[in-house]
């Protein structure tokens, strides 16, 4: 996989909210390539977080895709308004998806990319009917709800497995990796497959973001 095709999407939920329009813009400046936007409802997470007015904000102030993560119950109750409000990537759990197939087809059918994701205690066969239809798939390598968590170590054999899947239902599906994405975790997961990282407080703790940004992508570039 060539070092050009490496996405590197920040995570918003370690942005300084006071600041949203300036940390949009240098994360924009700092070439990442898509705005991950983690929507929580707090009862699928422990947390809480965005809605339809915070993607509507973010649409207005960037033309980087806008890669919503619902960590959500019912996530089908929030498509429309979330198509509506800019989002170009949607991105459901398969823990809150019973009919993940049918979710699929709506997501796309609204005119957005679709993608499900997988907690760390959720088996990649999990995704396998529907690897096809995906144009991401997910896999989360921290429980998801909260930034800054450490990252879980067999996360790395679990994209590998991803990436199997994929290639083996000749799927063309993103594959993303989010929680815990370092200098120090983002080389085992890019050889192991993934594509597109996402990260948060690698970014927004780093004394210089837009150099991180760069640091990070090249950590993928040096073993490609
Ligand atoms: C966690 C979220 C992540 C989070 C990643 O539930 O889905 O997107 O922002 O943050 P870091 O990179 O700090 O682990
Ligand atoms: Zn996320």
């Amino acid at each position: 996989m060539p070092a050009s095709s490496v996405r590197i999407a920040p995570s918003l939920l370690s942005a300084d909210f006071a600041r949203l329009a300036d940390d949009i813009a240098m994360l924009e400046a700092g070439g990442a390539d898509w705005l991950h936007v983690d929507v929580m409802d707090g009862v699928f997470v422990p947390n809480l977080t965005f809605g339809v007015k915070v993607i509507e904000t973010c649409r207005r102030l960037t033309r980087l895709p806008l890669d919503v993560h619902l960590m959500v119950v019912e996530p089908e109750k929030y498509f429309e308004p979330f198509a509506k409000a800019g989002a170009d990537v949607l991105t459901i759990h398969v823990e809150a998806a019973p009919h993940l197939h049918r979710q699929v087809g709506r997501i796309k059918e609204l005119g957005c990319r679709a993608g499900a994701t997988l907690n760390p205690s959720t088996p990649v066969g999990a995704l396998e009917e529907v690897a096809a239809d995906l144009d991401l798939l997910l896999v989360m390598s921290v429980n998801p709800g909260f930034g800054g968590q450490a990252f879980i170590g067999r996360s790395v054999a679990k994209i590998a497995k991803a990436r199997a899947l994929l290639d083996a239902t000749g799927s063309r599906a993103v594959l993303e990796v989010d929680g815990g994405i370092s200098r120090d975790t983002i080389t085992a997961c890019w050889r192991a497959g993934a594509d597109t990282f996402v990260a948060g407080n690698a970014i927004f703790a780093a004394a210089d973001p837009a150099a991180e940004i760069a640091a990070l992508r090249a950590r993928c570039a040096d073993v490609a």
